[in-house]
């Protein structure tokens, strides 16, 4: 089946009512038929049949065998960093989600695990890389600035010395982009973005084949509890029935909108991998359908004031988050990625006048008259 048909058709078929949507189960336990045989379903926290559907549609997505769904994204991300141990390193992309970045600087230390930043992934010498490294953590594109790594030549290289390729696919989704099919090891979510689609609910999803490596974070899903509510579960799968037409109009705002930005006189630099002058362009091309809805610019703050832009624009938020109908904006510098400190911002790029912009599903010159209005009334 292709993309469109498995995001209505995929997941698991309600067998006992023959229910067209999935039904929802909101029950914590289930009865057993006697002390030593056991049903499916014992207690939600295990697994939920509704879940379970969930579950069961992102993985046929991605093509996988197996996927756990959580509480949140960054609930993905802590089941995936059970898997290390004490003394061991991690790679890091240099610009990852600054909910990653709070998790490694603040969790990884206590925990006695290092982390390196390798601010390009694409010329790393993995020959060159220390031994107790165990995992590669890689945004592909990143978050908020966009950078493209080679997933097939890093995986591969990783692989080589028993290192565990980790790709957070939040930006692309299985629709345009599919990390387990380019050599990597485990893909996370956050499903909050652009699978449940519609900023009203936090989800997240681990997506992966390996059987052993099922056991082990199966028992880490139980243990710590961060696991998906039914209810969210059910609104995730009936916000995937739409992802294949939703990307398809993100990608066409966004594109339409860079290539605006581009020659504008309120913008110094767009981030952005659809457009040709990005570096990552060529490597996008290769390894995805697309380059998503998600794009970040440098406002000119001599000529133009940032508070007075995002407060004017009606149709842009100014929120964190991207993935839903609506667009939003935000300022990573002081938002999403505030838990860097401000000399790394500086080193890596993440600058006070960046802006990043999730374009929603409206109309390509909507979105683009509201930016221009925004920034005729921020002009200094
Ligand atoms: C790339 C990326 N990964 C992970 C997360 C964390 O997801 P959540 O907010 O659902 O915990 C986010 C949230 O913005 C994100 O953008």
């Amino acid at each position: 089946m292709q993309y469109a048909t498995l995001a209505v058709h995929g997941g698991l078929q309600d067998d006992s009512h023959r229910a067209v949507a999935f039904p929802l189960y909101l029950s914590s336990t289930f009865v057993q038929p006697d002390s030593e045989h056991f049903q499916s379903y014992a207690y939600s926290r295990s697994a939920n049949p509704t879940r379970a559907s969930t579950e069961r549609l992102i993985a046929e997505l991605e093509g996988a065998r197996h996927a756990f769904a959580t509480s949140s994204g960054m609930a993905a991300n802590a089941l995936v960093f059970e898997l290390l141990e004490k003394g061991d390193r991690v790679l890091l992309s240099s610009d990852v989600y600054g909910g990653t970045w709070l998790f490694a600087t603040k969790i990884f230390e206590k925990r006695g695990i290092a982390f390196d930043v390798v601010e390009d992934f694409n010329a790393y010498d993995f020959s060159q890389a220390p031994a107790d490294v165990k995992m590669v953590f890689i945004e592909s594109p990143t978050n908020p600035l966009l950078t493209v790594t080679d997933i097939a030549k890093v995986a591969r290289a990783a692989k080589a010395r028993g290192i565990l390729t980790v790709v957070d696919n939040t930006f692309l989704t299985s629709c345009l982009q599919k990390p387990l099919d380019l050599g990597a090891d485990i893909v996370v979510y956050s499903a909050t973005k652009y699978y449940a689609g519609h900023s009203d609910l936090l989800a997240g999803f681990v997506v992966f084949n390996d059987d052993a490596l099922y056991e082990r974070l199966r028992i880490f899903s139980k243990a710590l509890g961060g696991v998906l509510d039914p209810f969210d579960a059910f609104l995730v799968t009936r916000g995937v029935k739409t992802l294949p037409l939703r990307m398809a109009q993100h990608e066409k705002n966004a594109l339409a909108i860079a290539r605006h930005l581009e020659h504008h006189p309120a913008v110094e630099t767009v981030f952005y991998p659809g457009l040709a002058s990005h570096p990552g362009h060529d490597i996008q091309a290769r390894q995805a359908k697309g380059s998503g809805g998600v794009l970040s610019f440098q406002l000119n703050e001599t000529a133009f004031d940032l508070d007075r832009f995002v407060t004017s624009l009606r149709l842009f938020a100014f929120a964190v988050s991207l993935g839903g109908v609506e667009p939003l904006i935000c300022r990573p510098a002081t938002m999403t990625h505030e838990s860097y400190a401000p000399e790394i911002q500086q080193k890596l790029g993440i600058t006070r006048n960046l802006l990043r912009l999730a374009a929603g599903i409206e109309a390509t010159e909507d979105l683009i008259a509201d930016l221009d209005q925004a920034f005729e009334k921020a002009k200094r």
